[in-house]
């Protein structure tokens, strides 16, 4: 039997991982965080000196570059950069800056797709990112786009950076967010975009436990065959 997976996709502080995680939780699902990927690939490029948009070099690197997926107990990703867990170095905005350049590069992306998408064939999934239901798992049984508003959206981002310790500013978090979003949205190759399929929710108004209950009736409908 085919693996069962769930695409979400949607732009940063759009609720994509929380609600990732928590469904991850409820249903016994992997979940990858996608983003995560593109994060190591632009950590490797700001460790090795290389600027952000040097497409050249940052493609060069891809061949001294291993990264594997590991996933604790309770089903958390941990993010190995050549062996070294990288997890919490990721989530610097620096490192946002390099991530959204380096995956506006057609070398980083062909880079990474064969591991999202093994991950995918070997497990139930909950994948989130830009590009899972259009470009990464077109066939996904699941398929969600989240949008939010700005204001939230930043706000959001800002309180889940403070969680991990990252001193920054809201301002900074915006500015960060702004840049990214038009990184992503407008790059030729796999820009953010819904797939002609996916059921759009607004999380402005949602909270976590919201958000999950109509993604819980969404798998119920689509994997169970139960009626909306
Ligand atoms: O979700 P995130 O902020 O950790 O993502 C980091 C960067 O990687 C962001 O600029 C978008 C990009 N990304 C992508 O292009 N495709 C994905 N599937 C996931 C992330």
């Amino acid at each position: 039997m085919e693996a069962k997976s769930i695409a979400i996709d949607g732009p940063s502080g759009a609720g994509k991982s929380t609600l990732a995680k928590t469904a991850a939780r409820e249903l016994g699902l992997l979940h990858v965080d996608t983003g995560a990927l593109y994060r190591a690939i632009g950590l490797y490029a700001s460790r090795r000196g290389v600027a952000s948009k040097d497409e050249t070099r940052v493609t060069e690197l891809l061949a001294d570059i291993n990264i594997t997926l590991r996933f604790d107990g309770a089903g958390a990703q941990r993010v190995l950069l050549n062996g070294e867990d990288v997890s919490d170095a990721i989530r610097t905005p620096e490192v946002s800056i390099y991530a959204a350049d380096a995956a506006a590069m057609p070398a980083v992306r062909a880079f990474l797709l064969e591991t999202q998408r093994s991950l995918a064939r070997d497990n139930d999934v909950v994948m989130d990112g830009r590009d899972i239901g259009t470009v990464v798992l077109p066939n996904a049984g699941l398929k969600i786009f989240l949008t939010v508003l700005p204001e939230v959206r930043a706000d959001r981002r800002l309180l889940e950076l403070q969680e991990k310790g990252v001193a920054t500013t809201y301002d900074d978090v915006r500015r960060d967010m702004e840049y990214r979003d038009m990184k992503d949205s407008n790059r030729e190759l796999a820009p953010l975009r819904a797939a002609a399929d996916a059921v759009h929710i607004d999380t402005s108004e949602l909270n976590v436990e919201q958000a999950f209950d109509v993604l819980k009736s969404l798998v119920r409908e689509r994997f169970h065959g139960d009626r909306p």
